[in-house]
């Protein structure tokens, strides 16, 4: 994301408020655009759906929509904002991994594309037969996979040999039986699975076990779904221990591997992919206000409006790209070591600790990037309000969310 100038900072500050999540509308439309070029290069039948819990901001899963992509939801909440955007839920795919009865038949009924994943689903499944004979039921299938780097350690997020979620081996043969026997058509078969080195080679693991699923159980899914855990854009330096594949080098492998395949060949079916991070991350900055300056031994400390509980709510120390903005242009003689100390009271919320030669005063600004993906959503309240929202694109800087709004806040607690 091109730097922001002060000018732009004083006008968020004036017109939006601080601290602010900004979101780069063009950005977040080039990833859109750019992994989705990438995947239908090579294999025009890709389908791109959004996965909303990366970033729920309605705006945000607007572009999205209006961008040619589908709804991946993994809760009822995201279900309930998908709709409300406007995707139809025949454009929803929903994972969670907690599906109560009524919700799971709400999606059902309506249309979604419902990956099961646990045994309690076929039982709503038999209440939604019973209660519905002659509907045509159709579902998804998700399946463990067990993914393992070039060294064969297990590359699941987590480090667990096999991961949480999707049926596995053993599983399987029941799972099939009993949707046959409730006459419910398996459409999909589901494999996202996380990892933390994101590699190429965990989509080639993916692409197999789906495959091989179909072929061992006769199974003619509409949709083979790989799930996300992409790389997108990442800030230069965040990862020197490892390669960073681009979209089109993931499209490039995935298919390169999926074209030799006999049955893929002969089944063709739609690839499912569902990137977050790798779309959304790069497209969100943070923006945080210095109120005041205090001198603590070898230390400047730049007292903001913001708090490290919107930015690193896990309190690593990792290390957020940022910018300083300041108002003041000539740079010090000496570097200074800075801290940007956030709201609340405790003695660790840091936002970012630094040493700059910009002379760091009241009235400038922190502004933290890349943190489209994840940190929104789980920005808390904790001591402070909830950020404001804003949007930047050609027609300037416009407000999506209000914060410091007490009667809002207060509303859902009873006295
Ligand atoms: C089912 C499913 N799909 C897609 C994603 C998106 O993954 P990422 O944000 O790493 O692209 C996740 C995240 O864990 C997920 O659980």
């Amino acid at each position: 994301m091109e730097k922001l100038t002060i000018q732009q900072c004083d006008q968020i500050y004036k017109q939006v408020g601080t601290p602010c999540f900004l979101i780069n509308e063009d950005l977040f439309i080039e990833n859109i655009q750019r992994i989705k070029c990438a995947f239908q290069k090579e294999y025009s039948d890709t389908i791109i759906s959004y996965s909303f819990k990366t970033n729920y901001i309605p705006y945000i899963c607007n572009l999205a929509k209006n961008n040619g992509c589908k709804a991946e939801v993994v809760s009822y909440l995201e279900y309930q904002i998908a709709k409300q955007v406007g995707f139809a839920p025949e454009d929803i795919i929903m994972n969670s991994p907690l599906k109560r009865y009524e919700e799971f038949e709400t999606a059902i009924l309506e249309g979604a594309l419902v990956n099961i994943d646990s045994f309690y689903e076929l039982a709503h499944l038999d209440l939604i037969r019973k209660n519905h004979p002659d509907k045509e039921l159709k579902v998804g299938i998700r399946v463990n996979v067990p993914i393992v780097d070039e060294n064969g350690v297990s590359a699941i997020y987590g480090e667990e040999k096999v991961g949480r979620f999707g049926f596995v081996d053993d599983e399987i043969p029941d799972v099939v039986r009993r949707l046959r026997e409730l006459n419910c058509k398996i459409i999909c078969i589901h494999g996202h699975t996380s990892s933390k080195n994101r590699a190429i080679f965990n989509y080639i693991q993916i692409c197999r076990r789906l495959i091989d699923v179909a072929e061992k159980y006769s199974l003619k899914p509409k949709y083979l779904d790989l799930g996300g855990g992409f790389f997108g854009p990442v800030p230069q330096g965040m990862f020197t221990d490892r390669h960073v594949p681009t979209y089109e080098e993931y499209a490039t492998e995935i298919f390169k591997y999926l074209n030799k395949d006999e049955w893929f060949k002969t089944n063709k079916p739609s690839i499912i992919i569902e990137p977050g991070m790798s779309v959304a991350a790069s497209s969100m900055s943070y923006i945080a206000r210095v109120h005041d300056i205090k001198h603590r031994v070898d230390r400047r400390i730049a007292q903001t409006d913001g708090t490290m509980f919107h930015v690193r709510q896990n309190m690593a120390d990792f290390k957020l790209p940022f910018n300083i903005v300041t108002q003041e242009k000539t740079l010090l003689e000496q570097e200074e070591t800075v801290h940007f100390a956030g709201a609340s009271c405790m003695e660790s919320d840091l936002i970012r600790r630094c040493t700059t030669k910009q002379k760091v005063d009241v009235g400038d600004y922190i502004v933290i990037d890349n943190v489209g993906a994840y940190t929104f959503v789980m920005a808390s309240s904790f001591i402070q309000y909830l950020p404001y929202i804003a949007v930047i694109n050609d027609n300037g800087i416009k407000k999506l969310r209000q914060s410091r709004d007490f009667d809002n806040f207060i509303e859902v607690f009873s006295l």
